[in-house]
């Protein structure tokens, strides 16, 4: 099969994709798969990339980009053809037909159901979750009205609007004193903490809003849990059998306020990451069933990573991330090798899933 690596995008999360290109171009089975790299550039242009692995490593120091090389990738003009063709200085050339395309995309207008939209119009098959779940999972506040529907334990939080807070200061103020400090601030549509602040006394909420605000229009505050963070990854089964939940890792943070972006990729101290975690059977168990309900209730498809926090007696599901970071050292990839898929049995999974 012809596979095209989807990656960059216009969000803010543009490296970590990249970075995650890089691992995937590396891994893929190239006796199985011929593959065809589009990157789409932060202004979101789609060019003909590379098939360099190096190219987009992540090395600690600088991460990696989708230039504009001044290639034009044209996808099939109709649902009669799946023709790939590109424009470059020589002109307009094909790239023969494609099979499936595999959406590495994190954050808004790639993770969020908008690319899955323009492949579904096109009729391409493509790997990951659908338009629905990809829409639900980018947006934090309505994954947890839809996992509360569903019984799943989330944090309580509210969101707000600048509107919001124009309008009646003092009620929105009061309901986030409710919570109780510390609180997370976040944009509602963002990842890798990007616009993510902990607030852990009343006077920093203002500059928090702000800095979110730069993100989104809508804004979740968080109440803080005192507790462990893990996450596992999740799959759906094979031809109707369960969905699949790998066991889990745990995010150690000593010395740094919480699990921010320096220290998810730009290697700053602080953090560690723990697979397996340390977690009683029962515990264990107890988070994958939550794991695949909250998969489940979003629509259970493609793949996931969902987070949580354990207070020790009791999970609550951070966040659901439907195009997790696919680095080969990132949490999601790392929770399966421990559950026994290598890293290009877990890329072969999704692509077969995405053909099937
Ligand atoms: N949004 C980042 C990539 C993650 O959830 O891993
Ligand atoms: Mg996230």
């Amino acid at each position: 099969p012809v596979v095209v690596v989807l990656f960059g995008g216009r969000s803010s999360e543009h490296s970590i994709s990249s970075a995650t290109a890089g691992g995937v171009l590396r891994a893929i089975d190239r006796e199985r798969y011929r593959v065809i790299p589009v990157g789409i550039t932060r202004e979101g242009a789609f060019v003909l990339e590379e098939d360099d692995p190096d190219k987009f490593a992540l090395d600690g120091a600088t991460l990696p980009e989708v230039a504009d090389n001044g290639t034009r990738i044209r996808w099939p003009e109709s649902t009669a053809t799946r023709e790939l063709t590109v424009l470059d200085e020589s002109g307009e050339r094909s790239l023969g037909d494609i099979d499936v395309v595999l959406p590495i995309l994190h954050g808004r207008f790639g993770e969020d159901g908008t690319v899955q939209g323009m492949l579904e119009l096109i009729g391409l098959p493509y790997a990951g979750a659908g338009v629905l779940m990809s829409a639900l999972g980018m947006d934090k506040h309505v994954t947890k009205s839809v996992l509360r529907s569903a019984g799943v334990p989330v944090v309580p939080w509210v969101s707000l609007t600048r509107a919001d807070l124009a309008r009646d200061r003092e009620e929105t103020e009061r309901r986030i004193a409710a919570l109780g400090l510390p609180v997370f601030v976040k944009p509602n549509r963002s990842g890798s903490s990007v616009g993510v602040t902990k607030v852990s006394a009343w006077e920093e909420l203002e500059p928090a809003l702000e800095v979110a605000f730069a993100e989104d229009s809508v804004v979740l505050v968080e109440q803080a849990v005192i507790g462990r963070e893990l996450e596992c990854g999740v799959l759906p089964g094979r031809e109707g059998a369960p969905t699949r939940v790998s066991v889990a890792g745990e995010i150690v943070v000593s010395g740094r306020d919480f699990y921010d972006f320096e220290a998810k990729y730009l290697g700053a101290p602080g953090i560690d990451l723990v697979c397996p975690a340390d977690l009683r059977d029962g515990e264990l168990a107890e988070m994958q069933r939550i794991a695949a309900r909250a998969f489940e209730a979003l629509g259970g498809e493609g793949l996931a990573r969902v987070d949580f926090f354990f207070t020790g007696t009791e999970f609550f599901v951070n966040e659901v991330n439907t195009m997790p970071g696919f680095t080969p050292i990132s949490m999601f990839p790392r929770c399966w090798i421990a559950s026994g898929m290598s890293y290009p049995e877990l890329v072969s999974e999704l692509i077969e899933d995405g053909l099937s």
